[in-house]
């Protein structure tokens, strides 16, 4: 399984000819490491609504005639924008698919859509390739992200937020990587823009002089 981080919070995960796309803020996204329009995923995955995470859901499951999972009420926004497969679980349901599965986590943050009513936000669990993958979504540290790793299928990949004052700063990861005791840990949500811009190398060298994980910046 090969992991392409694009930018903000959106990966590409790969497993032979299943593309998984997180979160695919492309457009506007200064940062952003290809165009929406060079992407062709087999799914797309989103932790929320916020604009910099549903960012070009809409016009590239379109185009690529691919399915989308979001939690129910978010879902529902993306189904009455004319995209014509959509999955819909809540909070601890799992969407099963050829390639594997994902799962809805909780995440503690605020969510709407920029022209929606709120919705509850989460983060992923992604079974793909014989890996489990956790994307943390826009989260605070909270003590239950100790359940997700214990859940049963051990994190082998964490891909967590480290940028701050919207989400977790970079301080907080070193105690969130304990938690999920993962393989590699992917920081992102830390660069577009200046409010959430981090030494992602500090985090790294902080986190794998404290703690066993492994940072990939
Ligand atoms: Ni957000
Ligand atoms: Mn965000």
């Amino acid at each position: 399984m090969d992991i392409r981080f694009l930018g903000h919070a959106c990966f590409e995960l790969s497993d032979g000819d299943t593309r998984v796309l997180i979160d695919p803020f492309l457009s506007g996204n200064p940062k952003a490491a290809v165009e929406a329009s060079e992407l062709e995923p087999s799914a797309i995955l989103l932790t929320h609504g916020h604009a910099d995470h549903l960012g070009d859901t809409v016009d590239i499951a379109k185009r690529a005639n691919c399915p989308v999972v979001a939690i129910v009420e978010l879902a529902n926004e993306i189904s009455g924008n004319g995209v014509e497969q959509v999955f819909d679980p809540n909070i601890g349901g799992t969407v099963k698919f050829d390639w594997g599965w994902v799962k809805l986590t909780p995440a503690w943050h605020t969510a709407v859509t920029p022209s929606g009513p709120p919705h509850t936000p989460a983060g992923l669990l992604i079974g793909i390739g014989g890996k489990t993958v956790y994307h943390l979504g826009d989260t605070a540290l909270f003590s239950d992200l100790k359940l997700v790793a214990h859940r049963g299928d051990p994190i082998d990949v964490a891909l967590m937020c480290i940028g701050g004052p919207y989400t977790m700063d970079r301080l907080a990861p070193r105690v969130a990587t304990g938690f999920s005791q993962p393989g590699p840990v992917f920081p992102c949500h830390y660069d577009p823009f200046p409010p959430i811009e981090t030494d992602a190398e500090a985090f790294k060298s902080e986190v794998e002089s404290q703690t066993s994980a492994k940072v990939a910046v």
